[in-house]
């Protein structure tokens, strides 16, 4: 069975605190990944962007602020997420539309830049999404991914599984009213591809230039690549 309705009611659950949370749990480091995110766009001009899996838009936003000539697009399938995100977005000048990252209603060679937080470790297969990623992008133009990685069995092990398996869906409840929404965050991590077997399948997928910077003692990744 498809992971997509269920995750998609998860996210429809938890918009309304999901911001909060973000800077609860990561210490309010969550704005700097994104701001490297960004940064790791490149330069994108008048170009236009596609953030997909948007969310409440942060990453969209930052967009916007370091380019303000780019033609932003948010995306996600979460109803009340984009809600949110046009509620405090729109009025800036972001765009937000409902699909699903499997099959985007994109063209071919449409952005010059595609970003996602949080996405693959979502979805069924990272591959499909990866290639449909790619067929929407430039040539040239820049994927760039923000998501959680399995973190390493070194001496912070111990502290960081504590963390996670405990600590994050304790927060879930207090914070955001749903321990087990969280509790899915530390499963789907553990679960997750390691930052280099991520980086294999962006490469796979057709991308040059992939590699990866990570965060957090090693339990948040960004990726990057080039068509
Ligand atoms: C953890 S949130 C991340 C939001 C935002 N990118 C951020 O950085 O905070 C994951 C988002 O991915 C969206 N999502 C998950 N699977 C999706 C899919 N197949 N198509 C579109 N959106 C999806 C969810 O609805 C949710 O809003």
């Amino acid at each position: 069975m498809s992971k997509g309705p269920g995750v998609e009611k998860m996210f429809d659950a938890i918009a309304d605190r999901y911001d909060l949370m973000n800077r609860v749990m990561t210490f309010g480091q969550d704005r700097r990944w994104r701001e490297f995110v960004v940064a790791s766009g490149g330069e994108v001009g008048r170009g236009w962007v596609l953030d997909l899996a948007c969310g409440t838009g942060e990453i969209a936003a930052q967009f916007k602020r370091s380019n303000p000539n780019a033609r932003v697009i948010g995306a996600d399938f979460s109803r009340n997420m984009l809600t949110r995100a046009r509620q405090a977005l729109s009025p800036v000048g972001l765009q937000f539309q409902a699909c699903d990252a499997n099959q985007l209603p994109y063209r071919d060679n449409t952005f010059q830049a595609v970003s996602f937080g949080y996405l693959l470790r979502n979805v069924d297969d990272s591959l499909t999404v990866l290639k449909e990623v790619y067929r929407v992008l430039g040539t040239g133009g820049r994927v760039i991914c923000l998501d959680t990685t399995p973190p390493a069995r070194n001496l912070l092990y111990p502290f960081i599984h504590v963390y996670l398996a405990f600590v994050i869906p304790l927060l879930g409840r207090l914070i955001a009213r749903d321990q087990s929404a969280y509790a899915y965050l530390t499963g789907s991590t553990m679960d997750f591809y390691d930052a280099d077997t991520l980086a294999s399948l962006f490469e796979e997928a057709g991308f040059a230039q992939v590699s990866y910077k990570k965060f957090m003692f090693g339990t948040i990744a960004v990726h990057w690549g080039t068509k």
